[in-house]
């Protein structure tokens, strides 16, 4: 229903649009994501439209369009490919349907720390060749942004250690990797869009989810989930996808405006997001009771490690860059305590 409503809006904005473009001739720029008009993704987005307009004004008109306004990511993927729409926001989780190198990313404790995570992301003989594979299929990646590290949060089941989540229902992102995971973790996984969670989880249909702290407050799941556990099982980025024509048939100036403006998206989301997790834990902590509990790491870590091995021996494209971040993993080890 939401889905349809969603697409429903966007061909209605697309004809308003046209209506307005005949008398501005300016090209409007459609970006979609999922998060909330508060969230460090839609505020970075939006010193993007600023910069974009700022210095190709007199050509393009950019629109944010947040909250699932324009449909659930997997939804504006496809929007994003067929050139419905020009760019959207997605995680890495769902990108390895389209193609499978983007598996990398989505593998359980694949960084040792923060620092770790973000040197790799940065790193473009790393990203370049994940980010074009796409291209042929339509949309082409262009920057990435900060989506934290996940962990479980559960409705009456407090997760200390692995054999916690024996038997609970967990909502996953749809991603055969996570599905794999949750298995080895001995809990069976409910793949759905983000949207679907917080109803999910109130009327009973999941026992929890795992995320980052933001969905607690931002999406209100620490209404209704009262115990956080920092297992820290993935580092998932979200990634800025466009329309592989789109981006292609731009000039060369207009490309370089372009890649200083995903730049500034980068910095500007990465900034907010610093702020935007002690918020969240501190409302989750303080207003909705949510506990936070620090298990033993290492028992998590072991019980997922062979879904690495799994997957770099059926997928052997990825060893070179997983050799690559455990280069970055040993320069930046996990800081003590
Ligand atoms: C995070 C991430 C989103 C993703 C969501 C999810 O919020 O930033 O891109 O959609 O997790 O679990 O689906």
């Amino acid at each position: 229903m939401k889905k349809k409503i969603g697409i429903m809006l966007l061909f209605i904005m697309i004809a308003l649009s046209s209506c307005a473009n005949k008398q501005e001739k300016k090209e409007i720029i459609r970006i979609g994501h999922n998060q909330s008009q508060n969230h460090p993704t839609h505020l970075g987005l939006l010193a993007f439209e600023e910069y974009i307009e700022k210095n190709l004004g007199d050509k393009y008109d950019v629109q944010v369009f947040p909250s699932e306004l324009l449909g659930s990511q997997t939804d504006m993927v496809q929007l994003t490919q067929t050139g419905a729409i020009n760019y959207c926001v997605a995680s890495n989780a769902i990108l390895e349907t389209f193609d499978d190198i983007y598996e990398i990313f989505n593998l359980p404790y694949l960084f040792s720390s923060t620092e770790s995570y973000h040197h790799v992301m940065n790193d473009k003989s790393i990203t370049s060749d994940i980010y074009n594979s796409t291209a042929d299929a339509g949309f082409r990646a262009v920057t990435w942004l900060d989506a934290g590290s996940r962990s479980f949060y559960t409705k009456d089941v407090k997760i200390e250690k692995p054999e916690d989540l024996k038997g609970l229902k967990i909502r996953v992102q749809q991603s055969p990797t996570n599905v794999e995971m949750m298995k080895l973790f001995g809990a069976s996984a409910s793949p759905m869009g983000f949207g679907e969670v917080y109803t999910a989880l109130q009327s009973g249909i999941i026992d929890g989810a795992e995320n980052n702290e933001m969905s607690l407050t931002d999406n209100g799941h620490g209404e209704v989930c009262k115990y956080y556990s920092y297992d820290m099982h993935q580092m998932v980025p979200d990634i800025l996808i466009g329309n592989t024509s789109f981006i292609d048939n731009m000039s060369e100036e207009e490309k370089k405006v372009f890649e200083k403006g995903y730049e500034i998206l980068n910095e500007v989301q990465m900034k907010e997001w610093v702020k935007a997790v002690e918020n969240a834990k501190d409302k989750a902590q303080n207003d909705l009771k949510v506990e936070f509990n620090y298990p033993d790491q290492q028992a998590f870590k072991d019980t997922v490690a062979p879904l690495t091995k799994k997957v770099l021996d059926k997928n052997k494209k990825l060893i070179p860059y997983y050799e690559k971040i455990e280069e970055y993993n040993k320069k930046y080890p996990a800081k003590e305590g």
